[in-house]
């Protein structure tokens, strides 16, 4: 029997990429349960057109009526707004991308979680901003929670069968974005177009940024801690140009064990795709003969301080990593809009932490109001810069 699977995302790198692979098996393999988007309603309904999908749904209302026109007559149910989102989640599936980028794809990973199945997660912001709220619905959903993040999927792989006490650490790598030599003056001036070109992966806007500015390393710092159950000084980050290796586990008896592959994002939705059995799948593989060397350095911490940001926040506990991404996710929309300069992300959200208190938010309601105020409190940071130079 087909497995139904349903993709919250499905319009974006992650999702496409998820849907090609599932075109490339075998017919019959898979069924599209829902199909989840924002506002790309023309992605979304040739998605779902061409993939039979149950149900489609754009989170943003205005979006609706040319869902409804792109659809008509196609018998798949339709939806609008952020509930319909939650609700699509919610819907039975065997397994689920989570691929929605940024906090507002936390209501529906916790929905799809709470109803079991196996969620693959791409969506790291979720697990950074409310950690506890995701496993636990793991837990009381009785879902497999897959770490998509190509660093997380290789400790993962790494991790197979291994007793957890036995790990002295993972290592994350880390390609160093599109300015891993640039000196801090050449930074400050960057665009938003120069930063979206990442030399080796090709990704959605939001994550491009926070490569250049290694707080996508920092959010994956929390998201192995969270994940794996490890404290911070048990997880180095390497920058590893080739982007060869992926992510290493160090063990006790000194064994090293690494994932490596091309940087392609295919192999990590794949290995989650067909887990605990392993797919073919048609990606470039790796020629070590041609690679010939794999460099390995310490990141610096003053030309990119996001990362050190983010493990104080791991540190600091509480509320800090849902205010850390709140701040960084308006302070990357800024950017983006060209009204915040490259080198200014992390200090709105280096201010924005320490403007707030980092209360453990209880439940829910508590974490969504927490990344409001967050949000609220990196734009008058932000305003305020743009106001003195
Ligand atoms: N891309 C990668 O290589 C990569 C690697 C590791 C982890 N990730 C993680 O995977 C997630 C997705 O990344 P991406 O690069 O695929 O992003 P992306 O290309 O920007 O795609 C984002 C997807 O989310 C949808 N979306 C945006 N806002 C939404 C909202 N409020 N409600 C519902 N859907 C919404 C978008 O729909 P529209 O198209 O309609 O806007 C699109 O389908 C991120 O958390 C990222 O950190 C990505």
């Amino acid at each position: 029997m087909a497995r139904s699977v349903s993709i919250l995302g499905s319009t974006g790198s992650i999702g496409r990429s998820t849907i090609a692979l599932m075109e490339a098996a075998a017919p019959g393999e898979f069924r599209i349960e829902a199909l989840v988007a924002n506002r790309d309603v023309a992605t979304l309904a040739a998605q779902a057109v061409r993939y039979g999908a149950r149900q489609a749904v754009v989170a943003d209302p205005s979006a609706y009526g040319a869902l409804k026109a792109a659809l008509a007559g196609q018998g798949i149910a339709l939806g609008a707004g952020p509930d319909a989102v939650v609700e699509a989640a919610a819907r039975p599936a065997d397994w689920t991308m989570a691929a929605i980028v940024g906090a507002a794809g936390l209501r529906s990973t916790l929905a799809a979680l709470s109803r079991g199945g196996t969620l693959a997660l791409a969506n790291k912001e979720s697990l950074v901003c409310a950690a506890d709220l995701v496993l636990a619905a793991a837990a009381a959903g009785g879902a497999t929670l897959l770490p998509v993040d190509s660093e997380h999927n290789a400790v993962f792989q790494c991790l197979m069968g291994c007793a957890p006490e036995a790990v002295e650490k993972v290592i994350l790598t880390a390609s160093g974005g599109p300015f891993r030599d640039w000196p801090l003056e050449r930074m400050a001036r960057v665009t938003p177009d120069q930063a979206l070109k990442h030399p080796v992966w090709s990704m959605g806007a939001k994550i491009s940024i926070d490569s250049a500015t290694m707080m996508n390393k920092g959010l994956e710092v929390i998201e192995a801690a969270r994940l794996f159950g490890l404290p911070p000084d048990r997880i180095e980050v390497l920058v590893h140009p080739q982007s060869a290796v992926h992510g290493m586990v160090q063990y006790a008896d000194g064994s090293l064990l690494a994932q490596m592959g091309t940087p392609d994002m295919r192999t990590p939705i794949a290995h989650a795709l067909a887990w605990p059995a392993r797919m073919a799948a048609d990606i470039p593989r790796l020629d070590l003969a041609a690679l010939a060397r794999l460099d390995f350095l310490a990141p610096d911490p003053i030309r990119f301080p996001a990362l050190r940001l983010a493990r104080e926040a791991l540190m600091a506990g509480g509320g800090a990593p849902t205010i850390l991404n709140a701040a960084n996710e308006t302070a990357v929309a800024l950017f983006l809009e060209r009204r915040l300069g490259f080198l200014d992300i992390a200090t709105v959200v280096e201010e924005t932490l320490s403007a707030l208190p980092a209360c453990r938010p209880d439940g829910l309601d508590a974490i969504v109001a927490l990344d409001h105020a967050a949000r609220a409190e990196a734009l008058r940071q932000a305003e305020a810069r743009a106001a003195t130079v």
